[in-house]
């Protein structure tokens, strides 16, 4: 597997990265750039609720990671003012785990579900009640004793996030009254997170700089923050602290990040596509065999970007490179596999 420089996964081990993301995560709509049709949507969402007194409707957020899905649930608790509980999918293993999450919970809190798409069959079952009706239904004792009990729970709201719809059940999916998709960013967007993360941080960039990075951070937040911290350090070893043009190209130089934001590895999953099989259509299973990756990581962590900025195409026949893609890696449309133009 290649090490990734915009590595878009949280790295539990990584404290660093996760005292970045709280630090720089924003808490209000105020501060929450772009995603305006979401803002807009949940404004009025949580005005009403507010209104009636009653807690908020069951809300999933998907899309590709680091666009702002668990920024999003704490925006969302904090302009409800209500109390936020987080954990995820594969955190929960029990039925009963769950039960207790929920039985702990107060009239209108709000229980976070990371990687909702990966709880567990058993404990999505008693989920659906729960969020259906605030009842549980839990079995006590086992075999001809066991008796099953029904208990109320308060009214609260499940915020889920998953990176793909698809892999939801559809009775879940059923159950949230409102599903949202995030965006991705618009440049000027990305920018304006990265100067507000500087100020926060307390880093010097100017404006060119600024608009550099934004067009290399892949349009998604949590990029574009940790690109800000990578030339940051640039900066302090090799240059005066201050963030300037020349000191941003160098770093991305460095990190092997193009000028669209790509790195080594899309990089490779677009070659190895030409090399291989004229630039496709080839199933998203072999590409993950050539590179050596899980499938879900190509789906969720690589393909998204490079299908936005249609440098890939998803066809019924499998993935397609197109066009504008052998035209940015400087490729002849004809490159195949007697070509043997090597690798980077
Ligand atoms: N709309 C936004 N405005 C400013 N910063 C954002 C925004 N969305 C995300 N971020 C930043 O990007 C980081 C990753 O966002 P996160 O909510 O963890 O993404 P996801 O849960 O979708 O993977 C956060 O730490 C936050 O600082
Ligand atoms: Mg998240």
């Amino acid at each position: 597997m290649i090490e990734r420089i915009v590595n878009l996964a949280v790295d539990d081990d990584d404290k660093q990265d996760q005292e970045l993301e709280q630090t720089l995560r924003p808490h209000d709509f105020a501060n929450y750039t772009g995603q305006e049709r979401l803002k807009q949507n949940l404004k009025l969402a949580i005005d009403a609720a507010r209104k009636r007194g009653e807690p908020l409707d069951h809300i999933l957020l998907y899309g590709p990671p680091g666009l702002g899905k668990t920024t999003m649930a704490t925006v969302i608790s904090n302009e409800m003012g209500s109390a936020l509980r987080i954990t995820s999918g594969p955190a929960i293993e029990r039925a009963g785990d769950l039960a207790s999450l929920l039985t702990n919970l107060q009239d209108g809190d709000i229980l976070f579900i990371d990687e909702i798409h990966r709880l567990h069959r058993t404990v999505e079952e008693v989920l659906y009640s729960a969020m259906e009706d605030f009842k549980l239904d839990i079995m006590l004792g086992k075999g001809p004793s066991a008796r099953s009990i029904r208990l109320d729970l308060p009214k609260f709201t499940i915020i889920g996030a998953t990176t793909r719809t698809g892999a939801l059940a559809a009775p879940l999916r059923d159950r949230f009254g409102m599903i949202h998709r995030l965006e991705f960013y618009k440049p000027e967007e990305i920018e304006e997170i990265i100067k507000r993360a500087a100020s926060i941080l307390g880093v010097k960039i100017n404006s060119e700089a600024a608009k550099t990075l934004a067009s290399r951070a892949r349009l998604t937040p949590r990029v574009a923050n940790r690109l800000l911290k990578r030339v940051r350090d640039y900066a302090d070893v090799n240059g005066d602290g201050i963030i300037d043009q020349s000191i941003s190209n160098h770093a991305m130089e460095l990190l092997e990040i193009d000028d669209l934001g790509l790195d080594a590895a899309d990089r490779l999953l677009l070659n190895v596509i030409i090399e291989n099989y004229k630039g496709g259509p080839v199933g998203v299973e072999t590409v993950g065999a050539l590179i050596s990756e899980e499938r879900s990581t190509i789906e969720d962590f690589i393909e998204p970007y490079l299908l936005q900025i249609g440098l890939l195409e998803r066809t019924p026949r499998g993935r397609k490179v197109t066009p504008k893609a052998y035209k940015h890696l400087g490729r002849a449309r004809n490159d195949g596999p007697q070509a043997s133009l090597p690798i980077d």
